[in-house]
């Protein structure tokens, strides 16, 4: 039943005929184009659908449209004056409220899929609290989540608004001027030469801030069919889909069931050549709970009707092997044929005499542990969405991802054609962290679409995301670390299991990079490392932000602490003397050429080591004086990354074209996932061809329009993609001035469709661009008159069965401080403050690196206290919990430059490796808080009790 409901939208009148019960948010997106409020879990645990009713923040998720009948709402396209609200095209910088300016300015919006919800609970607060608390703008931001900035950015964007608004009172008051400009100054633009360390704003950002980038669930093409799959309740178990017909009977807009023999081409896809394992539909047999079984394709209003339990599926559930030791014991049941005994992969790593290394004429103090974590969810506020139509013999596939090359040659396998005839069209991606590295709607769009002729659609829901998706592998880790009288270490020994999941998706990925990194950043003669990837019916892990070096780092630090205790040697200086360093061989063998910087990190976090402590020390006498129930400790945790792929090839090809009216556009297959790539490639670019940045224009993602760069993981884009991009603007540089015949420092002006040529003491030489052929750049009509190409493969070795040789050309290192506060009695603990020092090499851009570095804070945070995914019972954002703005600490971030001299301009990569010191320097702090060791993550309250009053644990 519907009824007609007015209300007005950013001050313009509407009136929808709707069914009253229709949620305002899909009212707002579906019915009236306004797709800057973004849905995020439907359930009112997110905040991302947060809008203004009557002036107060809701979530407009929860809201029924028939509560919106003559009510005022507003939603983030009408924060900035100037079009009535309706969305459309990006807005001119100037032209942005000062909220939606600060967040830019600021880069408190990463991804941006939380954005607009920040910017209206925000502008909720200021209308009502003009110069907030720090407490207060917590409060009124608490309900929104956000996955990558780590919110100290966000609130410095709502203090700097706020503050500038302040200043424009004072301005009023002062002078009698009309308020209404934006007082946050513009973001300086960079001038040639001087965008690589420049905090340039991200130049996709304003999309970001005024609700105008397209995120994967925000296009509804015309005459589009949804798809949803039907997916399994069980962990193991076989299955036959009954006849259809009657339910097609009940539903006669159904327009199709897919089932595994619809499959066009091959029903595997996996992200090695050999570990194609994972059906895009169940054959018979389901392998997890959350595996999807068949398809239904229809219009949305006949798929909302159906229920799933309509179908008609025989289900014979079967014992799951729940955990890895059920997974490895004699008899278990195997869940693949290529890999006997569950065993997906092993890798290893030995060097030197380890027993040697252990053994007491040699070792003053050895040190052990075990550790245990659990599976994580990436948790991106944008869960997977995305849509595809077939176009001839192509098809089109419009998604939000992380890795469009490899998705366009998965997409070619499953429908059997050549990848040539696949197009992936990257939308903006809400936050990836790994989870959108494998497909995810990619198989039934692209299937349905090619079988229907129809654009078809899919837009997974949140527990549906958190089904489905693969998640950070829960470890098993056995280690030991032995020093000598000195403190050096002597050896160290390492054994890790990883829960792989029903499917191999990037289980060999972890399985050999922790190997290389199971020691930590340390030098070490003697190692012997192992792992195991291995298969359960547990959902399929695969890549999260470190690829499993975050849960070796929480046994190798905690192994540091041990050793320093006992040999008593201050924490952060048994690190230094262990630290790698330039000149240092690693456990594989390899020489550190340069750009090692952990000593330097190290050094940088002396002063607050030593203060921090001397406060807690008598912050902790105090509260024993006053019998207060809580205890402060400081720990610490070091780091170090390998950048790109692990010894096997990882290349990366950019392109950068001129065009005959003198536009310069960088086309870069490197997905921006929200960590600043474009912004970041786009400085590197211009610097390297001499243009100001605020000219160049990009396209990114579109395997029509641009070249491989790769998938954007392993911290890779700005090191990989940099050189990359760094050598197609030098490239395009040498080939106009070549033209011009001038020399190699001549300065280059472009504009009406000329290039001029400067040279001091010299007539200027113009080159008019239209006189030039042209060339295509791509497949989809981009031309250029001079293209520059730009190709970068890190050096890299295969690593020998020992593990020995180079994995990776450069290293991350870095070193974090975290001061907690733990309650004694109810064992929660608060993190007040981490101190990060990070080696990035070069800061291409000092605010996007703070921004990641701020991010992988909070998912480590996340990590150590409080994440746990339990399939069935955490599939949502209220049983899941991550890091909201209330539990964000002080963050002091130190950027240590030592440059990597195969780094484009120095610089390294900071995704991942900002997130791997953190957890074991919160577990250490709470350890020096309380005594207790903690093994076993996340360290909820109960384990802190637990471990409080375990002493012979400790
Ligand atoms: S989408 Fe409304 S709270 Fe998450
Ligand atoms: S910027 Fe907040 S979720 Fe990505």
């Amino acid at each position: 039943m519907t009824a007609w409901i007015a209300f007005s939208v950013n001050g313009r009148a509407v009136d929808v005929e709707v069914d009253p019960m229709r949620r305002l948010a899909d009212v707002l997106r579906d019915d009236l184009g306004l797709t800057g409020t973004k849905i995020g879990c439907d359930a009112g645990d997110c905040g991302a659908c947060t809008v203004r009713l009557d002036g107060r923040q809701v979530c407009a998720c929860l809201v029924p449209a028939a509560q919106a009948a003559g009510a005022d709402i507003r939603t983030v396209e009408g924060l900035a004056a100037g079009d009535g609200g309706r969305g459309g095209e990006p807005r001119e910088h100037a032209d942005l409220a000062a909220l939606q300016r600060a967040f830019l300015t600021t880069g408190a919006a990463q991804c941006g899929i939380c954005t607009p919800g920040m910017l209206m609970a925000a502008d909720d607060l200021l209308d009502r609290t003009p110069a907030p608390t720090d407490a207060e703008v917590r409060d009124a931001l608490g309900g929104v989540l956000c996955r990558c900035t780590g919110y100290r950015k966000i609130l410095e964007a709502v203090a700097e608004a706020a503050a500038a608004a302040a200043a424009e009172v004072v301005a009023e008051a002062a002078t009698g001027a009309v308020p209404g400009g934006v007082t946050t100054p513009p973001q300086p633009s960079p001038s040639r030469g001087e965008a690589v360390g420049a905090r340039l704003a991200k130049v996709d950002g304003v999309g970001r801030v005024d609700g105008t980038a397209h995120f994967g669930a925000d296009e509804r093409p015309e005459g589009m069919l949804a798809v949803r799959a039907v997916r399994s309740p069980h962990a193991r178990a076989r299955f036959t889909i009954g006849d259809v017909d009657e339910l097609r009977a009940r539903h006669p807009g159904l327009v199709k069931v897919l089932v595994a023999a619809d499959i066009p081409g091959q029903n595997r896809y996996g992200i090695y050549a050999t570990g194609k394992d994972q059906p895009v539909l169940a054959e018979g047999l389901v392998r997890h709970r959350g595996e999807a079984v068949c398809a239904l394709v229809a219009e949305e209003a006949v798929l909302e009707a159906i229920d799933d339990a309509e179908v008609p599926i025989t289900w014979e559930p079967l014992p799951p092997i729940v955990d890895m030791a059920g997974a490895i014991v004699p008899g278990a049941p195997a869940l693949h044929d290529h890999a006997p005994g569950n065993v997906l992969v092993a890798g290893r790593l030995a060097r030197g005499d380890v027993e040697a290394g252990f053994n007491g004429n040699v070792a003053a103090a050895v040190a052990e542990i075990e550790v245990e974590t659990t599976f994580l969810e990436h948790a991106s506020i944008e869960p997977e969405a995305g849509w595809a139509r077939r176009v001839g013999d192509r098809v089109e596939v419009v998604v939000s991802t992380q890795a469009p090359y490899m998705d366009r040659d998965e997409v070619a396998l499953i429908l059997g054609i050549a990848p040539d005839r696949v197009r992936i069209v990257p939308t903006a991606c809400g936050g990836g962290f790994g989870g959108k590295l494998d497909l995810s709607v990619h198989g039934l769009v692209a299937t349905a679409a090619w079988l229907t002729d129809r654009p078809v659609r899919a837009v997974w829901t949140r527990p549906e995301s958190m089904a489905a998706s693969p998640k950070r592998h829960p470890a098993r880790i056995r280690a030991a670390a032995a020093t000598d009288a000195e403190g050096r270490l002597t050896a160290f020994r390492f054994h890790g299991d990883f829960d792989t999941g029903a499917y191999a998706s990037w289980g060999p990925t972890v399985a050999n990079r922790v190997p290389v990194h199971a020691m930590g950043p340390y030098a070490v003669p003697s190692v012997l490392a192992t792992t195991r990837a291995i298969h359960t019916n547990n959902p399929p892990a695969g890549a999260f932000r470190g690829f499993g070096v975050p849960q070796a780092a929480i046994a190798h630090e905690a192994l540091m602490d041990d050793l320093a205790a006992q040999l008593g040697i201050d924490a952060l200086e048994l690190r230094h003397r262990n630290a790698l360093r330039a000149g240092s061989v690693t456990a594989t063998g390899q020489v550190l050429r340069a750009s090692a910087g952990l000593p330097a990190c190290l050094d940088a976090l002396r002063p607050h080591w030593t203060r921090l402590r001397a406060e807690t020390r008598a912050w902790n006498d105090d509260a024993v004086a006053r019998g207060g129930p809580s205890r402060r400790g400081v720990g610490i945790g070091a780091m170090w990354y390998g950048i790109g792929n692990t010894s096997i090839a990882n290349p990366s090809t950019i392109q950068i074209g001129l065009d005959s009216s003198a536009v310069v556009t960088l086309y870069s297959g490197a997905v921006d996932i929200g960590q600043g790539a474009s912004t970041v490639l786009t400085q590197i670019a211009a610097d390297a061809l001499g243009v100001p940045a605020a000219t160049v224009r990009l396209v990114t993602g579109d395997t029509d329009r641009t070249l491989d760069a790769g998938k954007s993981s392993a911290s890779r884009q700005t090191f990989v993609s940099g050189n990359a991009a760094r050598l197609a603007g030098e490239n395009l540089r040498r080939e106009l001035l070549r033209l011009a015949e001038v020399g190699p420092d001549a300065e280059i002006e472009l504009g009406d469709g000329r290039a001029t040529l400067r040279e001091p003491d010299r007539v200027p030489v113009t080159i008019d661009l239209a006189e030039l052929p042209e060339v295509r750049v791509g497949g989809a009509g981009d031309v250029a008159v001079i293209l520059g190409t730009g190709a970068f493969d890190p050096t890299t070795t295969p690593l020998d069965a020992d593990g020995q040789g180079i994995p990776y050309e450069t290293y991350a290192f870095g070193a974090q401080l975290a001061l907690v506060e733990v309650d004694l009695e109810l064992g929660t603990t608060k993190v007040l403050r981490i101190v990060a020092a990070h080696d990035v090499g070069r800061a291409i851009n000092p605010t996007q690196v703070e921004g990641q570095v701020h991010g992988g804070i909070a998912q480590g945070l996340g990590l150590a206290l409080m994440e746990a995914y339990v399939p069935g019972r955490t599939e949502n954002l209220h049983d899941y919990l991550i890091p909201t703005i209330g539990d964000a600490p002080e963050i002091d971030t130190i950027l240590v430059e030592d440059p990597e001299p195969s780094g484009p301009y120095g610089a390294k990569g900071v995704g991942e490796p900002a997130l791997v010191p953190t957890a074991p320097a919160i577990l250490g702090a709470i350890r020096d808080a309380t005594g207790a060791r903690i093994t076993r993550l996340p360290a909820t309250p109960d384990r802190v009790l637990a471990a409080i009053r375990a002493p012979a644990d400790r």
